[in-house]
């Protein structure tokens, strides 16, 4: 809680905003909100709705916050009341802020799942249904190259392209398929930490050919996790290729990993390119890439197995600074 003045200056401030800002009270009285908050943070969001609450109002809002000193962000609640004078006129705002990252991510991740599982629904309808015709067309169409080869080689050559190019559906189709069929696991109690190692040295030699400097902090030991091996594998190695091929000029590669008391943390970390807020919400749909001769499904699948594990994937990136993924999965219990 906070009490600001017209000229956006802090006048008054409470232990807890002095905490979730990060300074000290003397580094926040008597300072601006732009100061505190950013230029950029302070025009776009802070402003328009500071000076509605000056023009009387009680304004309420939910949005994201980056600090100056911290790479995390927070999602705030944030409400200002008007504060008048004994000639009614408003020459305060006190602000009232709650972080709420907490819920807003748990309902991002509920959203996506559910956004998934729909994409999922119709991309299996529509693949069944595009499968039988494509074989139909390559069939065909190897049936006319063998016709036309006697007496048209330049047909016959066109025809190649049919031929590559139904096959070229068929791969995309079956991928989709892959992606969207119902997946049997065979979940068994383990050491998780076993697992990332090896999928560590797994990529030790492409980092090394690219320039990319690493750095492993993962205990021996791990909580009892339940797990499926493969597809655990295979949603590691996909985080991780995916940050190599975020730094193709060089850079570092952190992985972590903290046994907790009820879960179990797994930081992957990159100085690589970084993505841009609009990306961050598309990154986890099916077929959503920048890459060249990238698929898109890299993240879609890892999503689909931390669900299966009832585990939970949060980012973090900048453009330009690089990418923290942080993967947390709960420990079992008898
Ligand atoms: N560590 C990362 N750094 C930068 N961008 C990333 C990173 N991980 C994922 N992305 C972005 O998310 C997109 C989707 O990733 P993914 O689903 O694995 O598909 P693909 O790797 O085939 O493009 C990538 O094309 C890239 O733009
Ligand atoms: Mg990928």
């Amino acid at each position: 809680m906070t009490l600001i003045n017209r000229n956006y200056i802090y006048e008054a401030v409470n232990d807890s905003y002095c905490k979730a800002c990060g300074k000290p009270r003397e580094k926040i009285i008597g300072h601006s909100v732009s100061q505190i908050w950013g230029e950029e943070q302070f025009e776009n969001i802070i402003k328009k709705h500071m000076d509605m609450c000056f023009q009387g109002n009680e304004v309420h809002y939910q949005e994201w916050f980056n600090f100056s000193d911290a790479k995390r962000r927070k999602f705030y609640d944030v409400a200002y009341y008007p504060f008048y004078n004994e000639k009614k006129e408003v020459t305060h705002t006190i602000v009232v802020t709650r972080d709420v990252t907490e819920n807003k991510l748990l309902e991002t991740q509920l959203l996506r799942s559910e956004r998934l599982a729909g994409i999922g629904e119709l991309a299996a309808g529509v693949a069944h249904e595009i499968r039988n015709p494509i074989a139909i067309i390559k069939s065909t169409s190897q049936y006319c190259q063998n016709k036309f080869q006697s007496y048209d080689k330049e047909l016959k050559e066109l025809m190649e392209i049919f031929v590559e190019t139904s096959d070229k559906i068929d791969k995309t189709v079956r991928k989709l398929l892959e992606f969207a069929k119902p997946q049997q696991s065979r979940m068994r109690k383990g050491n998780i930490m076993e697992i990332l190692k090896k999928v560590c040295s797994y990529i030790e030699g492409k980092c090394a050919e690219q320039n990319i400097e690493t750095n492993y902090e993962i205990p021996e030991t791990s909580l009892p996790v339940l797990f499926d091996e493969d597809k655990l594998n295979g949603a590691f190695l996909n985080l991780m290729l995916n940050a190599v091929e975020a730094m193709p000029n060089g850079g570092k590669l952190s992985v972590s990993a903290v046994n907790k008391k009820d879960e179990i943390e797994i930081k992957i970390t990159d100085t690589g390119k970084g993505i841009s807020p609009d990306n961050q919400r598309k990154i986890f749909n099916p077929f959503f890439t920048t890459k060249k001769t990238g698929t898109g499904l890299g993240l879609s699948l890892v999503h689909q197995v931390i669900n299966i594990h009832h585990g939970k994937i949060n980012v973090y990136s900048k453009i330009g600074v690089g990418t923290e993924i942080i993967l947390i999965f709960p420990v079992y219990k008898k």
